[in-house]
C-alpha cells in the first residue's frame, strides 16, 4: 500500500474553545461542525512539546465512554496523530475505556498522555453532549498551564495536520502498521482489551479472594448506566470476583445512555435507590458514564454521601493491600467544598490533610510528590495515588474490602465512623441550566457582601439557629508543589461553630450556568447524628437562599437536584 499522505486543512479559529474543568465539552451538533473537534484536536497536540513526546515513547492512549460520535472522533484522532508524528496510539477496543482505564494505561506504557472522549455525566446522544479532554504522562488531567496553552493556541490556528487515509479496524484486538508520507517510522496502532490492565491493577491493589468470599455471602447491585463501566462490572465484578450476572444492571454502553442523565446521584440513579429499598441487596453502586463518579448505597438504600465514603476508606485504609503494603497512607486531600469529615479522619491518624478547589486535576501534583494516598470529591469523585483519575470502580472494591474486613453493613460501618469522629452533614443544592447573567450577577453581589469590611463577625439566624461569621473569601488555592496559584475558586463563608456555606458556578456545564450551593456542618452530639440531612442543614440553606437572593434573581424556587 502507499504511504498514507499527510494533508494539511486550512481552518480559522473558533471561539469559546476553552477546556473547562475536565477538558472541552460542547453539544455534539457544535462538535459535529467542520472543522471544530480537529481544530482542538490539533491545538492539543501542537502542545505535546518534542521532550515529552519522547519521554513518552511517542505514544498516546485514546478511548472514551461510548457516547454518539466518539467513534468518529477516534477515528479522527488516530488520522491527526500519524499526521502529527506521533509513532503510536493505543486504543480501547471499539474505542471504549473508561477515564481511570486510560488513566492506568497511560502510567503502565509510559505513554506522553491520552485523549478522553467524554462528557463524562451529562446526557449523550446526537443532541447530548460530546467533550474531548487531555491527560499528560502522569495520567492526570491536564494542569492549567496546558490547557491555557491549548486555548491560546486554538484562538491563532490556521491549518491542523491529518491522514485522510487512514481507516483503524477499532473491533480487531492487535496492532495496525501504516506507513507516513515523508515519516521514517511506520505508525502503529494498537487496539487492546478494554479491562485488561485495569483489572491487573485492581489485582495489585486488592485481595481478590477476599473480595470473593464476600461476594458469595452477600448480594451486589451495580448500575453502569448504560455507560462505559458495563464491560468492568461484567469482567472483574461478576466474572472474576462472582457476583451474579443479574448483579449488573444497565450493564450495555448505549451512545444515548438510554436517553438517560448518567450521573450516580439520588435523582439519576433513582432507579437504583428503589432497587435497594426491597433490602435485597447489601450494597448498591451506580457509576457515571466514563466510570470516574460512583455512588455508594447500603441496605435499604442508606446513602453513603461522597464526603464521608472518603473518610470512611481513609479510615479503614488498612483494610486494603495496597495501602497496607506501603504503611499506610502519606496524606489525604479533598476538594474545598467537600464536607469537612475527612479532616476528622486526618486529624485523628495524623496523617498530613490538603485543601485543594474542585476538580480532580488538583491532586496531581501533591501524589506526584508523594504526599498524598487518597483523596475526594463532594461530586462523587473517590480515588488514591495508584492513578491520577477519580476512580469509581476502586471505590467499590475499597468498601467491598471494609465490609469484610470489619464483618459490617454499610450502615453499621458510617455509624461507626461518624460515632468516632463525629458527623459532618452535607447537602449540595443544584441549579441546573440558570441564565448566564443572574447567576454572575449573583455570585457578584455574593463576592461583594461577604468580603465587605463588616461581613466578618455578623450573625444569621433561622429559627432558633444563630450562626456567626468568622470568616468568608473568594477561595484562593497555592499549589504546595509547583507553587502556581489558582483564584476565585468559590465563595465561602465559614461560621464559628465550623459550618461552612458555599456558593460556586459549575465549570462542567455545557449551556447556561449551574449554581451550587454547599453545606456542611459538624455534629459530635451522638444524639443527633442520625438524624436527616436536609432537617439538619434546613437552616444553613435557607439562611444561604436569603443572603445570596438566589430565588429572586434566578427565578427558581427549588434546586433541580439535592444531594
Ligand atoms: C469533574 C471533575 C471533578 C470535579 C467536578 C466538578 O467531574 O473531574 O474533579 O469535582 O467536575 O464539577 P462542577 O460541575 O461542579 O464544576
Ligand atoms: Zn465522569
Amino acid at each position: 500500500m502507499a504511504p498514507a499522505e499527510v494533508v494539511k486543512v486550512a481552518t480559522t479559529p473558533f471561539e469559546g474553545q476553552k477546556p473547562g474543568t475536565s477538558g472541552l465539552r460542547k453539544p455534539v451538533p457544535v462538535f459535529k461542525g467542520e472543522h471544530y473537534a480537529a481544530n482542538f484536536v490539533q491545538s492539543t497536540l501542537s502542545c505535546i512539546s518534542d521532550a515529552e513526546r519522547k519521554a513518552g515513547n511517542h505514544t498516546l492512549v485514546v478511548g472514551g465512554d461510548g457516547r454518539y460520535f466518539m467513534q468518529e472522533a477516534v477515528q479522527m484522532i488516530v488520522r491527526m496523530c500519524a499526521a502529527n508524528g506521533l509513532q503510536k496510539v493505543i486504543v480501547g477496543q471499539n474505542g471504549i475505556f473508561s477515564t481511570p482505564a486510560v488513566s492506568c494505561v497511560i502510567r503502565k506504557r509510559s505513554a506522553a498522555g491520552g485523549i478522553i472522549l467524554t462528557a463524562s455525566h451529562n446526557p449523550g446522544g446526537p443532541n447530548g453532549d460530546f467533550g474531548i479532554k487531555y491527560n499528560i504522562s502522569n495520567g492526570g488531567p491536564a494542569p492549567e498551564g496546558v490547557t491555557n496553552a491549548i486555548f491560546n493556541y486554538t484562538k491563532t490556528i490556521k491549518e491542523y495536520l491529518i491522514c485522510p487515509d487512514i481507516t483503524v479496524d477499532l473491533a480487531s484486538l492487535g496492532t495496525q502498521t501504516f506507513e507516513v508520507a515523508g515519516q521514517p517510522q511506520p505508525f502503529v496502532v494498537e487496539i487492546v482489551d478494554s479491562v485488561d490492565d485495569y483489572l491487573q491493577m485492581c489485582r495489585d491493589i486488592f485481595d481478590f479472594a477476599t473480595i470473593k468470599a464476600l461476594l458469595a455471602t452477600i448480594k451486589i447491585r451495580a448500575d453502569a448506566m448504560s455507560g462505559v463501566m458495563g464491560p468492568y462490572v461484567r469482567r472483574v465484578l461478576c466474572q472474576e470476583l462472582g457476583a451474579s450476572a443479574d448483579a449488573a444492571v444497565r450493564c450495555d454502553p448505549k451512545d444515548d445512555f438510554g436517553g438517560h442523565h448518567p450521573d450516580p446521584n439520588l435523582t439519576y440513579a433513582a432507579d437504583l435507590v428503589n432497587a435497594m429499598k426491597s433490602g435485597d441487596y447489601e450494597l448498591g453502586v451506580a457509576f457515571d458514564g466514563d466510570g470516574d463518579r460512583n455512588m455508594i448505597l447500603g441496605r435499604g438504600g442508606f446513602f453513603v454521601t461522597p464526603s464521608d465514603s472518603v473518610a470512611v476508606i481513609a479510615a479503614n485504609c488498612d483494610c486494603i493491600p495496597y495501602f497496607h503494603r506501603s504503611g499506610g497512607a502519606k496524606g489525604f486531600a479533598r476538594s474545598m467544598p467537600t464536607g469537612g469529615a475527612l479532616d476528622r479522619v486526618a486529624a485523628g491518624l495524623g496523617v498530613p490533610m490538603f485543601e485543594v478547589p474542585t476538580g480532580w486535576k488538583f491532586f496531581g501534583n501533591l501524589m506526584d510528590a508523594g504526599k498524598l494516598s487518597i483523596c475526594g470529591e463532594e461530586s462523587f469523585g473517590t480515588g488514591s495515588d495508584h492513578i491520577r483519575e477519580k476512580d469509581g470502580f476502586w471505590a467499590v472494591m475499597s468498601w467491598l474490602s471494609i465490609m469484610a474486613a470489619r464483618k459490617a453493613s454499610v450502615e453499621e460501618i458510617v455509624h461507626a465512623h461518624w460515632a468516632k469522629y463525629g458527623r459532618n452533614f452535607f447537602t449540595r443544592y443544584d441549579y441546573e441550566n440558570v441564565d448566564a447573567a443572574p447567576a454572575n450577577q449573583m455570585m457578584a453581589n455574593v463576592e461583594q457582601l461577604i468580603t465587605g469590611a463588616d461581613f466578618v463577625g455578623k450573625e444569621f439566624s433561622h429559627g432558633e439557629k444563630t450562626y456567626k461569621v468568622a470568616k468568608a473569601d473568594n477561595f484562593m488555592y497555592t499549589d504546595p508543589i509547583d507553587g502556581s496559584v489558582s483564584t476565585k475558586q468559590g465563595l465561602r463563608i465559614m461560621f464559628e461553630d465550623g459550618s461552612r456555606v458555599i456558593f460556586r458556578l459549575s465549570g462542567t456545564g455545557s449551556v447556561g450556568a449551574t449554581i451550587r450551593l454547599y453545606v456542611d456542618s459538624y455534629e459530635t452530639d451522638a444524639a443527633k447524628q442520625k438524624l436527616d440531612a436536609q432537617v439538619m442543614l434546613k437552616p444553613l440553606v435557607e439562611i444561604a437562599l436569603k443572603l445570596s437572593q438566589l430565588r429572586e434573581l434566578t427565578g427558581r424556587d427549588q434546586p433541580t437536584v439535592i444531594t
